[in-house]
């Protein structure tokens, strides 16, 4: 790949994943998918275009971040400055946090909202699950919990409508699923297009889709005989677990690994990664290719994607 242009900015008001070749106009209108809708507060994006040039890393030594593939991205026309305007800091944003188990995620990020590294506060709580974890650590820092989806045992549980309504009412700008089980609804996913990401605990498209959830994953990893897993972070499509990949990480699997121990390993690089995410998402630091592959722009070099 010789040139590319790319998408900068928040996606959270596009209505299409699609991205368009923006080499033959650099400052032509923003295209349709940008559009605000009227209910939303995330507003910005930034059109630019950039020459990159892929090498690998040149030192040798092993570890996570050598292995990276670096990209070098040299500036080609004379667009707006982005790197100026990443050290400003936009508002704050609205998260909301959907689990169903025991919420270890949703306290890594609520903690690093409160520490200050996420530029975003957790405004609401959304569960299957009145009593998991998760909502009981909500209701403890006094995080409002909404019950979804609707159930005739629970005449709380809200149906997919009242939800958006009521993450609109919150002004929610992005949803991650941390650990919640049940399909994310078409109605949600149009209502928040580009703003839904979820955590699987496998290297995605591997050990992902309908039925691998939990420990099941990790024991077909194990099975599988395959010597590496970690999560995936992923954009929320109409599917599980199919959406564009976001962000990886990788840890060994282990020749007398069982699947609570490969688990264990695997989430303690889940809470690491999704504060990263969720620190990149909060900076408007998701960069779309323009093959539609999301990248995380680096908070310390603003050339570097991963
Ligand atoms: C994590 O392993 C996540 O990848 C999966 O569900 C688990 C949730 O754990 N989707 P927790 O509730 O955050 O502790």
């Amino acid at each position: 790949m010789d040139a590319q242009s790319l998408l900068f900015g928040s996606r959270s008001n596009s209505s299409s994943p699609s991205i368009q070749n923006l080499k033959a106009s650099f400052f032509s209108t923003l295209p349709n998918y940008f559009s605000p809708s009227p209910s939303s507060s995330i507003q910005s994006s930034r059109l630019v275009s950039f020459k990159i040039h892929h090498s690998v890393a040149s030192h040798l030594v092993i570890s996570k971040k050598s292995l990276q593939c670096q990209s070098r991205v040299e500036k080609v026309e004379n667009v707006p400055d982005f790197d100026k305007d990443l050290g400003k800091r936009s508002k704050r944003k609205k998260l909301a946090v959907f689990v169903s188990g025991g919420g270890s995620n949703f306290r890594s990020i609520y903690e690093a909202t409160v520490r200050g590294s996420v530029h975003g506060d957790i405004v609401v709580l959304v569960t299957n699950k009145q009593g998991c974890g998760g909502a009981e650590y909500a209701r403890y820092k006094d995080i409002p919990v909404i019950l979804f989806p609707k159930t005739k045992d629970e005449p709380e549980s809200l149906s997919v409508n009242d939800l958006v309504t009521t993450l609109r009412r919150f002004e929610v700008d992005f949803i991650l699923l941390a650990g919640y089980l049940k399909l994310i609804p078409d109605e949600l996913i149009r209502a928040y297009p580009n703003s839904i990401l979820n955590i699987h605990p496998s290297l995605l498209p591997a050990f992902g889709g309908k039925g691998y959830y939990g420990m099941k994953v990790h024991k077909a990893v194990i099975a599988s005989g395959a010597r590496y897993s970690g999560p995936t972070i992923h954009f929320v499509d109409e599917h599980y677990d199919t959406g564009r990949i976001l962000a990886q990480r990788v840890v060994p699997v282990l020749a007398s690994d069982t699947a609570e121990e490969l688990a264990a390993r695997v989430l303690c690089e889940e809470h690491q990664l999704f504060v990263e995410v969720a620190e990149a998402v909060c900076d408007d630091r998701i960069i779309w290719r323009e093959d539609g592959v999301p990248m995380i722009q680096s908070k310390e070099n603003p050339n570097d994607y991963s």
